[in-house]
């Protein structure tokens, strides 16, 4: 079959690359991929936002199965778009509607969604401009730290954690009179600060049944010991260790399987992955967010790990047979480590030459990267990915920091603790 993968990312060159390989893989398109993309299939100049070029493309090229890389595309609606249109009706497309992607667009939505389905997550309370004084109040009946989320998407920015109660008040004030992180803002939610640990759960279902796919942790912060600005994502690891057998089951009685039965109840059409970013505490697992994607980089170390044809595995999921598949999947750690332009997650500089002096069984996935003239060039913040298995994540971690050994461009860097806190 023919298949269109869209997205930009590390993400989508994780995915494209294990689409390539299975049987049932004819043409792969990427819109717009990048130049690791261009190495698994075609990429093509084409705007998601742009719903009937999409469509013309599908029908021109007699594409089977779309997969949505990013969130966007599906909080505008390109899922509910494809069920409404007679010609495109019966393409399989992974990913919910515009009303599951909710579950991500809006932090609002996804709590009220918890708390209805009874799944753990921190108390919170959603407030207003016209309401901003009952948040002041709200705020002075918690314990620091607090925790401010705008509702909106805001470029994974949205969420602040103040310290003090005077920061907090200003921090709300600001978010809700001044709209500081634009619409997104216009409402927020207060919540509990959970101290633990996190790790993120992925699921793929076919809105009735479900697939766990492998854990991972991802190390958000620029600098190492999880210190500075906040990422997309510098590394990641799966799996993670203390996600051990009693844990992954109290997180499928209490959060996967009433998920999914509470999307079915509130008939929500969902037939993609949920990451479901948990927090431990004490060994006992709260919801903190919900994406409507996989994560990047987690998908550079998820995606590798699972050996079933992901073709067959996604069409079934679209096409709500996910209960004739079974997923297997490689017991090995998978490391990965992002290199990035220097200065991000601020400003940095694009165009630099990439030069990949020698290459190894480690998979090196590209992020921001295009190609121009025969020349490799970088082309985003976040601009490779290195992924590496190991029996240990000593292992894996150091093959991955082996390979980046012979990999240079202008300002690179790259964190070297990937990993640490869980060997
Ligand atoms: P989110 O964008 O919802 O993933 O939040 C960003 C980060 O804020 C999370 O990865 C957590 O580290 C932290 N965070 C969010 N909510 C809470 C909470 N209720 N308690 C503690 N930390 C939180
Ligand atoms: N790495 C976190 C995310 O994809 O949202």
């Amino acid at each position: 079959m023919n298949i269109l993968l869209i997205g930009t990312g590390g993400r989508e060159h994780a995915l494209a690359w294990k689409l390539a390989q299975s049987a049932e893989c004819d043409r792969l398109f990427i819109a717009q991929g990048n130049a690791g993309t261009a190495l698994s299939g075609e990429n093509v100049a084409l705007d998601f936002k742009d719903f009937s070029a999409v469509k013309n493309f599908v029908i021109q090229n007699k594409i089977s199965l779309v997969v949505v890389g990013p969130e966007e595309p599906l909080v505008i609606g390109l899922v509910d778009f494809f069920l409404s249109d007679e010609q495109l009706s019966k393409v399989a497309i992974v990913g919910p509607a515009k009303q599951g992607a909710a579950l991500e667009g809006s932090k609002d939505f996804a709590k009220a969604f918890m708390q209805k389905h009874n799944i753990p997550t921190a108390a919170y309370q959603t407030f207003t401009k016209e309401t901003l004084q009952d948040g002041i109040k709200f705020l002075g009946t918690l314990k620091a730290p607090y925790v401010l989320k705008a509702d909106g998407l805001a470029a994974g920015k949205g969420v602040v954690i103040p310290e003090t109660l005077e920061a907090a008040i200003a921090e709300l004030t600001d978010m809700l009179s001044n709209e500081r992180f634009g619409a997104a803002s216009r409402k927020v939610v207060i919540e509990e600060f959970l101290p633990g640990i996190e790790c993120s759960v992925f699921v793929l279902t076919d809105g009735v049944s479900y697939k766990i796919l492998p854990e991972a942790k991802d190390y958000k912060r620029i600098g190492e010991k999880d210190t500075g600005l906040n990422t997309g994502g510098m590394g990641a690891v799966s799996p993670v260790p203390f996600a051990d057998v009693a844990f992954m089951k109290k997180v499928e009685d209490r959060i996967i399987r009433p998920t999914v039965d509470g999307l079915n109840k509130e008939k929500i059409h969902y037939r993609g992955f949920i990451f479901i970013g948990l927090m431990s505490v004490n060994g006992e697992p709260y919801v903190i967010e919900y994406n409507v994607r996989m994560g990047d980089p987690e998908t550079e170390v998820v995606v590798p790990r699972i050996k079933s044809d992901l073709v067959k595995v996604l069409h079934a999921a679209a096409t709500q047979k996910l209960n004739t598949q079974s997923l297997e999947i490689d017991p090995r750690f998978a490391v990965t480590v992002m290199m990035v332009s220097g200065g991000y997650p601020g400003d940095y500089a694009k165009g630099k030459e990439i030069q990949i002096k020698k290459t190894s069984e480690s998979l090196v996935f590209h992020a921001g990267t295009k190609n121009e003239n025969g020349k490799l060039l970088t082309n985003g913040g976040r601009v490779l990915s290195i992924t590496s298995f190991g029996e240990t994540i000593e292992e894996a971690v150091g093959k991955s920091y082996e390979q980046i050994g012979s990999i240079s461009f202008e300002g690179q860097y790259f964190r070297r603790d990937i990993g640490q806190d869980l060997m």
